[in-house]
């Protein structure tokens, strides 16, 4: 498992090493080890899952107070900010990969990276539209945020999740929090 993180580069660097100094690896002492990026840490959940608990989630919080009709207080648009910074960590997040059994190849794909690059600058956006309290500026933001979800979603979503979790029903509680009560 640890092993998909060994990165060719800083073996290259190992070997890189022996070479210039023309030893025989085998006899010379080991070299003094360098002091080498730590290999990150596997993300131990899947993107569906990320998709449904965090993005999806976090989305719907910025969806559902753009609608609004009315100005946001202070602390609606706290809550603005504080979903989109979810958002916009989350990007980089799905770049990583995770559990599922899609979840790699789609990490490692340019369009994937490209597509998560594209929520997290949405959500930059939405976060300066919640810091300057600006309406207009999170609708549009809003709008750009669903443009990124559509768009990966028509590339790369398969017809039905990976480990069957969905928007609804099992999560549906967490948003919609200005539903009328029903
Ligand atoms: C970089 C690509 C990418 C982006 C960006 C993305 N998604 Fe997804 N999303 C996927 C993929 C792929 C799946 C399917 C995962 C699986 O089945 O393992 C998925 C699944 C989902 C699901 C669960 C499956 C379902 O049909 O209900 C929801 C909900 C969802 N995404 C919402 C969103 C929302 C909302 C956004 C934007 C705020 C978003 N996604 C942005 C790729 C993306």
């Amino acid at each position: 498992m640890s092993n998909k993180w060994f990165s060719p580069l800083v073996m290259g660097m190992c070997l890189g090493v022996g070479a210039s100094q023309g030893v025989n690896a085998a006899q010379a002492p080991a070299p003094a080890a360098p002091a080498l990026a730590p290999a990150p840490l596997a993300v131990p959940v899947s993107i569906n899952a990320l998709m449904v608990t965090l993005i999806d989630h976090s989305a719907h919080h910025v969806w559902d107070h753009q609608a609004l009709e009315r100005d946001l207080s202070d602390e609606e648009w706290r809550m603005v900010e504080y979903f989109a910074i979810q958002l916009a960590a989350a990007g980089p997040l799905i770049a990583l990969g995770g559990e599922g059994p899609q979840d790699t190849a789609w990490a490692a794909d340019p369009r994937w990276r490209a597509m998560a690059q594209a929520l997290s600058s949405a959500a930059l956006v939405t976060m300066d539209a919640a810091k300057t309290k600006n309406k207009e500026l999170l609708s549009s933001a809003a709008d750009t945020l669903l443009v990124a979800c559509e768009s990966c979603h028509s590339v790369f979503k398969p017809s039905s999740p990976t480990e069957g979790f969905v928007h609804q029903p099992e999560y549906d509680h967490l948003y919609h929090l200005f539903r009328p009560a029903e």
